[in-house]
């Protein structure tokens, strides 16, 4: 195993790494499909075997114009990742990542701390403790919608589209399962929204 700067050759190999850690953790719904890339001066490692990305570490410096980090008025670094390939966990690889990350945010004056955050893992947790990170603030990411918006909804087959209703009344999107269901394009346009996905319905009948 190396640790090497990231370079964009590794890019897929550093996304799989990623989705496949993330995936056994709290946070596996946060998926990228590309990797971020920092305005701010940043140290990005890998740990690469046999040509793949096992294990990655971003870390981000507070710019005296773009100071990312919160917890404290001083400049200082923020680890946007640190992520083992669940194959290769608990042998040491996140802390050479870490070791070296470290290392190299001695070269950069006026650093006077490393901000992150994480969820409610076991692993993440105790390693942040291990190196001596100390919890400082506690809030929730809260996956839904305020209470009074989700209305039960009934839907039949219109012609090649669905029909809805609730409270008797025809409706053109309802919120099902946390997730908007938007039934023509004016309902689309009446949410606030960042993804449109299409879903498609397909029948087949029995001769
Ligand atoms: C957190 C994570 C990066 C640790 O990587 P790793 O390479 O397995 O960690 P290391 O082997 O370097 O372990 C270093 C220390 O971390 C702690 N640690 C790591 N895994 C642990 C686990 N499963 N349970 C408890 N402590 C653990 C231990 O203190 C360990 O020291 P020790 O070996 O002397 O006991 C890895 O579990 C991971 O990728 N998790 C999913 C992604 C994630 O949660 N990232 C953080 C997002 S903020």
């Amino acid at each position: 195993m190396k640790i090497l700067n990231y370079e964009k050759q590794f890019e897929q190999s550093w996304l799989r790494c990623r989705l496949l850690s993330y995936f056994y953790s709290a946070f596996y719904e946060d998926v990228v499909r590309e990797k971020p890339v920092f305005s701010n001066r940043s140290i990005e490692l890998i740990a690469v075997q046999d040509d793949e990305v096992i294990g990655l570490i971003d870390v981000v410096l507070d710019d005296p114009e773009n100071k990312l980090t919160f917890l404290r008025k001083e400049h200082g670094a923020f680890i946007a990742t640190i992520a083992v390939h669940p194959d290769h966990q608990q042998s040491g690889i996140a802390q050479a990542l870490y070791n070296e990350a470290i290392k190299r945010l001695d070269q950069y004056e006026n650093l006077s701390f490393i901000e992150l955050y994480t969820r409610d893992d076991e692993a993440a947790n105790r390693f942040y403790e291990k190196q001596g990170f100390v919890q400082s603030v506690k809030y929730y990411d809260v996956f839904g919608v305020e209470k009074g918006l989700r209305k039960p909804v009934s839907v039949k087959p219109g012609e090649g589209r669905v029909l809805a209703e609730s409270d008797g009344k025809p409706v053109r999107f309802a919120l099902v399962d946390s997730i908007y269901e938007a039934y023509d394009e004016h309902g689309i346009d009446q949410i606030d929204h960042d993804r449109v996905v299409p879903v498609y319905g397909y029948v087949k009948e029995f001769s």
